[in-house]
């Protein structure tokens, strides 16, 4: 097996929950730095009222090194146009902060990460959530649902609709704009879409009246 099409899933004992790195590209607690191209840290402002959470980056973000760039992040930003919610005032960020892929012919597709790299990489995401302190942060999908709630058995289908709460922030669930891409029909695509931009409408809501009924 090439180096390159190597797994990356970290059963190899390659996961250091002791290293502290100072970096995200100093970052070895898991071993998806050793196929990757980069770490993709979050983007946005630190005083964001609302912060996004995905799951891991895809190809186009793993060599652009941000975040929801792709064709998962064109979905996203229509949704967030259509909510009302300008991507300037969110930070957007990942559970998971580097490609996990592997080889199908020529591409590089998406493998799901594992729990011992989410588990991971809620170093970054617990710095990142401390820093930001958003009053509202939306999970796209059950990866990020599971790390931001710190437990992998929530389930997207229990979340949806409620509002959660991690530390002083609400929590909201919805799909990953990629299940919206990738759904089967027409009419699951869009209600996959819809959900996503109400949930994205519902987030500004109570980002803007943090004490209104949302
Ligand atoms: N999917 C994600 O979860 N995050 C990205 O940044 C891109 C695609």
């Amino acid at each position: 097996m090439s180096a390159a099409s190597k797994p990356a899933d970290g059963r190899d004992g390659d996961i250091n929950p002791d290293q502290r790195p100072a970096s995200l590209d100093d970052c070895r607690r898991c071993g998806l730095w050793r196929n990757a191209t980069q770490a993709v840290g979050g983007e946005g402002g630190r005083r964001a009222t609302i912060m996004l959470v995905g799951e891991q980056p895809g190809d186009k973000e793993d060599l652009a090194g941000l975040p929801f760039v792709g064709p998962a992040g064109a979905l996203l930003d229509k949704a967030l146009a259509q909510a009302g919610v300008d991507r300037r005032d969110v930070y957007v960020t990942n559970a998971v902060k580097h490609f996990k892929w592997q080889l199908r012919g020529k591409r590089r597709m998406h493998k799901s990460p594992a729990q011992v790299e989410i588990r991971a990489c809620s170093y970054w995401l617990d710095q990142e959530l401390d820093d930001v302190g958003p009053r509202v942060i939306v999970a796209l999908g059950a990866t990020a649902l599971g790390a931001v709630m710190q437990d992998a058995k929530q389930t997207l289908k229990a979340a949806m609709g409620k509002v959660l709460k991690r530390g002083n922030s609400r929590v909201l669930a919805t799909f990953h704009p990629s299940f919206a891409l990738r759904s089967p029909s027409h009419e699951s695509r869009d209600a996959a879409y819809q959900a996503i931009v109400q949930a994205l409408a519902r987030a500004r809501r109570l980002a803007d009246r943090p004490d209104a009924n949302p």
